[in-house]
């Protein structure tokens, strides 16, 4: 299973866009990799490079102490951890698959009935950015798996993190960056439209209003704990201050002919705090809004 004491043998089912990054990055860290994918060619490549191709699921997840999982749904993950039979005892298994905190939750509960050791992990950057030490991985699940191959898992990003012991909670992180990257992302590219329309450029904006821009991020920590704590008293900066700026906002966004639904949602939603009686609170009270559903 291993070719010795410090290099741990690595299986990889699923040679995807990610898992092909992975089993590469797995192979210039020095570990012996045996590769599985659905569609055999694809292991072309990294076979010529030194990487082992198995012709069944068994075989591959025989040949390693690690095995890995990076394919499309946890259905589908599960189903290939099933196919190995007992070829996966006394064997670990790292599933880097996405989907919901619920899917990745079953496949550990599936994989701790068998009494297999199991980390889910959610990574966060893009394939060509595996092995870079800024990128990020959220890991949850066994921390004796997590302990046990630390060093493989920091070839994969530099900044890997337990979060939890429930193999969930990687997808929440996950989708919490990125939900909260779609609603800046959004309010940005409105912001451009708006400007684009009087003619300026969004670069240049960018560049005169930098530190307003990045001044947004450091309201986070105390959004944060006051969502916490359920306390949303605040001194300056009221939800009812926030509502002349809305509808100018809503107001110069139609004269311009541009979509005005982003800030109109805003709008709303501040507007009905404000009429429930939050006017004097901090912005955190519109978590009451999203907790509804
Ligand atoms: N690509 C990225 O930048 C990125 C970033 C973060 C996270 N991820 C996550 O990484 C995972 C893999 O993504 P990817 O980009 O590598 O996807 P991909 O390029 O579309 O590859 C999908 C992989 O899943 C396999 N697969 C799909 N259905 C299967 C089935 N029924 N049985 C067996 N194998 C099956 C495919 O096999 P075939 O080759 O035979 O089709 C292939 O190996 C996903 O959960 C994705 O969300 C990807």
């Amino acid at each position: 299973m291993t070719t010795n004491a410090r290099r741990t043998a690595v299986t990889l089912l699923g040679l995807g866009e990610m898992g092909a990054a992975i089993a590469a990055a797995f192979m210039d860290g020095g570990h012996p990799v045996t590769v599985w994918n659905r569609t055999p060619e694809k292991a072309d490549a990294l076979v010529a490079k030194g990487v082992r191709r198995a012709g069944t699921v068994r075989d591959a997840v025989a040949a390693g102490s690690l095995v890995v999982v990076s394919v499309k749904g946890n259905d589908t993950a599960r189903e290939l951890l099933e196919s190995a039979g007992d070829a996966l005892d006394g064997r670990d298994v790292l599933n880097l698959t996405d989907g919901t905190s619920a899917e990745a939750r079953a496949v550990a509960e599936w994989a701790k009935e068998r009494g297999t050791g199991y980390l889910h992990g959610q990574i966060m950057t893009i394939a060509p950015g595996i092995g870079h030490p800024e990128a990020v991985v959220f890991y949850g699940g066994d921390r004796a798996v997590h302990d046990r191959y630390r060093p493989e898992l920091a070839l994969l990003g530099g900044r890997g993190s337990l979060v939890g012991d429930d193999a969930g909670v990687p997808a929440l992180y996950g989708m919490a960056v990125h939900g909260t990257m779609w609603g800046t992302l959004n309010g940005f590219l409105h912001a451009a439209a708006l400007l684009e329309s009087a003619g300026i450029e969004t670069r240049r904006f960018l560049d005169q209003a930098g530190p307003s821009m990045s001044a947004l991020v450091s309201f986070l920590p105390s959004i944060a704990d006051e969502v916490d704590r359920g306390e949303h008293a605040v001194e300056y900066g009221a939800l009812q201050h926030h509502l002349p700026s809305l509808e100018d906002l809503v107001r110069e966004s139609r004269a311009r002919g541009i979509d005005a639904e982003f800030p109109r949602y805003t709008l709303e939603l501040v507007a009905g705090a404000v009429a429930e009686g939050h006017a004097e609170d901090s912005y955190s009270r519109l978590i009451e809004h999203f907790r509804k559903g």
